[in-house]
Formats: structure tokens, C-alpha cells, sequence
């Protein structure tokens, strides 16, 4: 077996060739002024093959990307895709708007991509999209695993009701509890309206998950709730850490402790937790 790592997940590449004890290959790009680029890939005849390559922004050049992998390891047994991008896009909310998730299901089949693993998508409608339904796994357990030494008896904040499946394996991880609030998203105008929890957070740990964390609109109001219900310590627990320009600032000003993401996408500035181990234990399983 190989692990083929694409530019977007050398981080998660390395560390999942370590789980599965096998050799990994790192594609190479080679970017024209245009902004056009080439990926040469090398992998010896005969491997089976595990291709990671996550799907961030800049989404469109990274599933690109991705595609071109896929071109080069025709033989490829499972590809690995923490990051769906375009998985918000699960229907047609408004009228005329295209379905992307669907597009992007057909284009990954049509190259060949039949087992796909992939991490808290955000919408599991889009699994329905995939002729060979992908499998989702969940990063907080990994986050869990790696926060349950650092609190006591946390609470675990959702920011809403169906967002409680990735506050469970943290509760579950650090022995907590979990509370979620309502949120409501304007489909025209994109506001945000939170009605927050009675819940006491005086004195306590808390972590407040999400899988998805880009402006900051929904984990801010968080945080704040947290900040001043008088928390003694406030965690972000985040799978998929898009963060725009400046909203880590803004996090932390408001209060953040600790922000935790998963290696789902590569960062520096934050604490990265590998969901490595997790992924390994499941191509295992289907490879
Ligand atoms: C939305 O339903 C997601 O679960 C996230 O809460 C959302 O994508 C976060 O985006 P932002 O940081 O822009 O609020």
C-alpha cells in the first residue's frame, strides 16, 4: 500500500503513511505565471493506493487538483477527502441555484473515485449524492482524545441542535456535558440570529465545536455567551478550520483560550490535531 499525498494535506499524508505503515509519495506541482499548473505524480506499478488530498480554500484549484491525482493513480483504492468542499450546497434553497455538492459527486465518480472517505461533511444529504456512498467519519473524537487531560468536566457547546453529533464524541472524550443553541441563517440576506441556552457556565471549561469555522459569525456569539457567562476556560473545537484573514485575531480578542482544528486543513497558527489514526483505522476497513 502507498499513501499519494496531494499539496493540500502533506501534513495529513505523513502522518497517515505513519498509521498505516507503508510508503507515501508526494505529488509535485509546477505553477505557470497564467496560474494554469501541472502535477507529476510517481508511484510504482502494482501498489495499492490511498490518495489524500483535502478540498479548502482555494476550493476549486484544490478538488482540480485532486482530479489530476486521480487521473495519475488510476489504480487508486481509496481517496481520502477530509474537506468536501461545496458540501453546504445540498439542495436548491433558492430558486435557480445549482446543487454543487451533486456536480462535484459526479465529477469525483467519473474519476473514478468509488471509495471515498471523507470527514464531518457537512451536509450527509450529499453522501445520497454518490452512487458508492462515502464514508464520513468525525474528527472530534481525535480533538476529544487530545482536550480530555486539559479540562474538567466540560461543557460542550453546539451551535445548534443537528450540530449535537459533533458534540457528543466530545463530551463522551472529556466526561462533559452538552448543551446546543439556536441558530437561524437569513437564506437572502446571510444573517445570523442565535438564542443561546439557560445553561450555567460560571466557573467552567468550555468547548464550543463546529465542523466548519470561516468568518467566525457563528463561533464568535459563542464565545462571547461563554466569556460572559463568566467560563473558566473557553476551547474552539473546530474540524474544518476555513478561517478568513484576521478571524483567528478575533477569536482569541473575544476570549478563546485554545483553538483547536483538525489537520483537515493545514494550519500553523493553531493547535492542529492529526485525524489520522481514526482515517487509518477505517481504510483499513474498506481498502
Ligand atoms: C453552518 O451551518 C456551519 O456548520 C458553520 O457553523 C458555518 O459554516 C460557520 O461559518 P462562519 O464561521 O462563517 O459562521
Amino acid at each position: 500500500m502507498i499513501v499519494v499525498s496531494g499539496s493540500a494535506s502533506r501534513s495529513l499524508g505523513r502522518e497517515l503513511a505513519k498509521e498505516l505503515s507503508c510508503d507515501l509519495v508526494e505529488t509535485e506541482t509546477r505553477i505557470f505565471p497564467d496560474g494554469e499548473f501541472k502535477v507529476k505524480v510517481n508511484v510504482p506499478e502494482g501498489e495499492e493506493i490511498v490518495v489524500v488530498q483535502s478540498c479548502p480554500p482555494p476550493q476549486a484549484r484544490n478538488l482540480l487538483e485532486l482530479f489530476f491525482i486521480l487521473d495519475a493513480c488510476k489504480k487508486s483504492k481509496v481517496t481520502v477527502i477530509p474537506y468536501l468542499a461545496f458540501s453546504r450546497q445540498d439542495k436548491e434553497f433558492l430558486k435557480g441555484e445549482v446543487v454543487s455538492s451533486k456536480v462535484i459527486a459526479k465529477l469525483l465518480e467519473s474519476m473514478g473515485a468509488n471509495k471515498i472517505l471523507t470527514v464531518d461533511i457537512h451536509s450527509r444529504l450529499v453522501l445520497e449524492f454518490f452512487s458508492s456512498k462515502p464514508l464520513n467519519i468525525t474528527a472530534m473524537a481525535s480533538l476529544g482524545r487530545h482536550l480530555k487531560n486539559k479540562v474538567t468536566k466540560p461543557t460542550v457547546i453546539a451551535p445548534d441542535e443537528n450540530a449535537m453529533k459533533y458534540a457528543e464524541p466530545l463530551r463522551k472524550e472529556t466526561n462533559g456535558t452538552s448543551v446546543f443553541f439556536e441558530k437561524r441563517r437569513d437564506r437572502n440576506t446571510g444573517d445570523v440570529a442565535f438564542k443561546f441556552p439557560k445553561t450555567d457556565v460560571n466557573g467552567k471549561d468550555v468547548i464550543i465545536c463546529d465542523d466548519i469555522v470561516s468568518s467566525g459569525s457563528t463561533m464568535i456569539p459563542a464565545i462571547r455567551f461563554a466569556k460572559e457567562g463568566g467560563a473558566k476556560k473557553i476551547y474552539v473545537c473546530v474540524t474544518h478550520a476555513l478561517f478568513l484573514d484576521g478571524v483567528i485575531e478575533k477569536l482569541r480578542k473575544e476570549g478563546a483560550d485554545e483553538i483547536l482544528a483538525s489537520d483537515s486543513v493545514e494550519r500553523k497558527d493553531v493547535t492542529m490535531v492529526s485525524v489520522a489514526k481514526d482515517i487509518a483505522q477505517e481504510t483499513r476497513k474498506i481498502i
